[in-house]
């Protein structure tokens, strides 16, 4: 980790590490091919209500791992914008995570170069447990996208559990013309590059969720990054962008709220929190299906007890009534019990990296 990013260190700040423009991604185009994707199993608010960066200082409630761990506070590194849907689960979990574990967990924003800089600072940090990332389905796609990543995500990480499964939705700002997910399409085809589209940078789920768009209608249209989809739904209701695709965990406030359009849920089902959303099949597009599981990792050399360790207070933190509550009112679940642990997570990553490279490589998208 860079130790020149400034923050507040005070125990319940926001720490946003961000980077110099040069990190930024340039506004990218996207080729679009026709092909059609369907991810493994299974929204725009305004920015998550932070819960304070840090968790409150915990009361030992057992759970150290053999050798004291841990016996200081723990980072955990977000790999895009604070208030966004990744930020969001993060900080469900931290709060009953570092309850069991009886540690604070500070929780960081490194953004950029769409959640691959924070990935490569995690696979870089001190393999001992108090730098742990979490990471969504761009753990699978980067690998893809960018021909000089530096890291591995299979090799460079120990995995810890799976966390979530969040359906995405595609939304539009109100006074954007069409009002149903058959005129977008038709608009975009009528009105192509003129169209803007929010994303998080390439490797965001943001980004995977327009490229199948945009490969589903066969018509490009313009891509505007952003460091995460939480400042990237506040320019889109504030009209500075016309539409995107974003997760549940981010849309379902803005969506019943009235602040934003809602055209399609990108799962098989409706969504209990999302009712009156259709799904892409529903609305006319059911090839575009696309699911963000969420996960733990840390550097590949950490102790197994460490593992261990942070592996137990994840399935604990899963079973949350609280946490399960707050899920559901954002339109996601976590993982069930047996997804929550390395080896389903090693499982999924692997499997998840195979199924986009051939989708990815077909819309011939590639990072600069
Ligand atoms: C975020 O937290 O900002 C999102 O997960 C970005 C994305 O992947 O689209």
């Amino acid at each position: 980790m860079r130790q020149d990013q400034s923050f507040d260190a005070t125990p319940s700040a926001t720490v946003a590490i961000r980077r110099g423009a040069g990190l930024r991604l340039s506004t990218l185009v996207a080729t679009a091919l026709l092909l059609s994707a369907c991810a493994g199993s299974g929204g725009a608010s305004a920015p998550a209500e932070s819960a304070g960066a840090a968790t409150e200082a915990p009361a030992a409630s057992g759970g150290a791992a053999a050798g004291g761990y841990p016996d200081r506070p723990i980072d955990f590194i977000v790999p895009f914008s604070a208030g966004g849907p990744t930020d969001t689960v993060t900080r469900l979990v931290a709060d009953p995570m570092s309850k069991t574990l009886g540690q604070q967990i500070v929780v960081k924003n490194v953004e950029g170069a769409g959640g691959t800089l924070a990935a490569g600072e995690v696979a870089a940090a001190t393999p001992d447990g108090y730098t742990v990332l979490m990471h969504h389905i761009g753990m699978s796609t980067a690998p893809t996208l960018y021909k000089d990543l530096p890291y591995k995500p299979l090799e460079d990480f120990k995995t810890i559990g799976l966390v979530t499964e969040v359906p995405m939705t595609i939304i539009g700002n109100n006074d954007f013309e069409p009002t149903t997910l058959q005129e977008l399409v038709d608009y975009v085809k009528a009105n192509k590059e003129d169209v803007t589209y929010a994303n998080a940078g390439i490797g965001a789920a943001s980004h995977l969720c327009g490229l199948l768009f945009q490969s589903a209608v066969d018509t490009k249209v313009t891509e505007v990054p952003y460091d995460g989809t939480g400042p990237a739904l506040t320019d889109l209701v504030g009209g500075q962008v016309n539409f995107m695709c974003d997760q549940t965990t981010n849309t379902t406030g803005q969506i019943t709220g009235g602040k934003v359009k809602a055209y399609a849920i990108t799962s098989p089902e409706r969504n209990p929190a999302l009712p009156d959303v259709p799904t892409t099949t529903e609305a006319g597009l059911p090839d575009l299906k696309v699911n963000v599981w969420h996960g733990l990792y840390v550097p590949k050399d950490t102790p197994d007890e460490v593992v261990q360790a942070l592996t137990d207070a994840l399935k604990a933190a899963l079973k949350e009534q609280s946490v399960i509550d707050k899920f559901a009112e954002l339109g996601t679940t976590p993982v069930s019990e047996d997804q929550a642990n390395p080896e389903a997570h090693t499982e999924r990553l692997q499997s998840e990296i195979e199924l986009w490279k051939p989708i990815i490589e077909e819309a011939g998208v590639t990072a600069p």
